[in-house]
């Protein structure tokens, strides 16, 4: 599919900046909006979405990837959050062109847990801002497809059928399925019935306890029995060692309990999301932005996650909406200095090349996306951006 190319600028953003020290959120979200128009102007169809773009790329543009990719509703998310903060017309028709693109994801096979990844961040976004009912169907129908990989002997979705295959294991639930959840407990409340919100609560309770190892740091992948739905063993996939903390992972970790407790209520889920974020960020180096996994033994010649910073500094924000005073103050300004690292020259793209952020680390142990830009960390860039200054605005986080 062809897209037309628009010679439309989006204007430079006249509002009033918020300061934390160096740190303006409308001078990051505005370098943000043109960042993405940028790409906008590069890209020629609907069907290629930005994923990654390396340090030493001879050229500014993301490498795109198919609609079929795990991170595929990643751009489609950072259009959505473009378009929220801008209300430009044309972001919002760029933001439903992509969005739509992703539709042929829910005629394939299900064969991994990322679904909840892929559409909700895309029309997940999309249904928020706009309601169109074809997005609900859409929501519902990936959340049927999702929940087909739940196994009720262990409790868990499969997160990686193909791994299991390849590997002999049973069943295996990695800690990044807690994101896909929030799809679940979305089409519970859009008329997918207590079914789906079953599937998540009992998912999170059985990662809650299974994940986890005893200093509330988590393990990558966990191998479970189908029989007995009993726990076999705890492993790494994209970290340094299984007993190591895989900082995304423990990222991941902290985002999906924090949702979770969002959508049940449950203190014991409150409790892990609090317990995960303080290892977290006791273990961080000086400007908040983790190395790849908190044990590698070549820290500090380590690479660095920005993306688990972004994530990280999103759910801590999230995280501030439901605690004391005191303790949501300490969130708050923990979340600010991550953002504050990753606004700065040292961590934003600029002129370098078209992403918002440079060093990310998305596999390390396969030699891929090494120092790099990726996607996902722009996409919890822009929204813990956009979570900030909401809460500075004394706004709602999820209008
Ligand atoms: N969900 C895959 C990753 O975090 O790299």
């Amino acid at each position: 599919m062809n897209r037309i190319l628009s010679s439309i600028l989006i204007g430079t953003l006249c509002l009033s900046c918020t300061n934390s020290g160096d740190f303006k959120v409308d001078t990051a979200l505005s370098y943000c909006v043109n960042q993405v128009d940028s790409t906008l102007n590069v890209l020629e169809t609907y069907d290629a979405i930005p994923r990654n773009i390396s340090n030493d790329a001879p050229t500014k543009a993301w490498k795109c990837t198919s609609v079929h990719d795990w991170t595929s509703g990643f751009w489609p998310g950072i259009l959505w959050y473009a378009y929220e903060y801008t209300q430009d017309k044309r972001l919002l028709v760029e933001s439903e062109a992509f969005s739509t693109a992703l539709y042929p994801v829910l005629d394939r096979k299900v064969t991994h847990h990322d679904l909840g990844f892929m559409m909700y961040c895309s029309l997940g976004n999309g249904y928020r801002l706009t309601g169109n009912p074809e997005y609900k169907q859409m929501l519902l129908r990936t959340a049927d497809s999702l929940s087909v990989l739940y196994n009720p002997v262990v409790g868990t979705i499969n997160s990686w059928p193909n791994e299991c295959r390849k590997k002999g294991w049973p069943h295996n639930t990695i800690i990044d399925n807690m994101l896909n959840l929030e799809l679940l407990f979305w089409a519970s409340k859009n008329g997918g019935g207590q079914r789906f919100y079953d599937i998540a609560e009992s998912h999170a309770e059985v990662t809650m306890k299974n994940q986890f190892r005893e200093d509330y740091s988590t393990c990558h992948v966990v191998v479970y029995d189908t029989i007995s739905g009993e726990r076999i063993k705890q492993v790494t996939h994209q970290g340094y060692a299984d007993s190591s903390m895989w900082a995304r992972g423990q990222g991941w970790a902290i985002y999906g309990f924090t949702m979770c407790y969002r959508e049940t209520g449950r203190k014991d889920f409150l409790d892990i999301a609090q317990k995960a974020a303080e290892i977290y960020l006791k273990n961080l180096p000086e400007d908040k932005v983790p190395f790849w996994d908190f044990d590698d033994p070549a820290i500090p010649n380590a690479p660095r996650d920005a993306s688990a910073a972004a994530l990280v500094a999103s759910a801590l924000l999230e995280l501030s909406q439901y605690v004391d005073k005191s303790e949501s103050q300490y969130y708050i300004s923990e979340a600010t200095k991550m953002l504050e690292s990753l606004s700065s020259e040292q961590y934003q793209s600029r002129d370098k090349n078209y992403a918002f952020l440079l060093h990310s680390t998305g596999h390390k142990p396969h030699g891929y996306e090494i120092d790099a830009s990726i996607i996902y960390a722009d996409y919890y860039y822009i929204e813990a951006l956009l979570r900030w200054k909401k809460i500075n605005e004394g706004k709602d986080l999820f209008e």
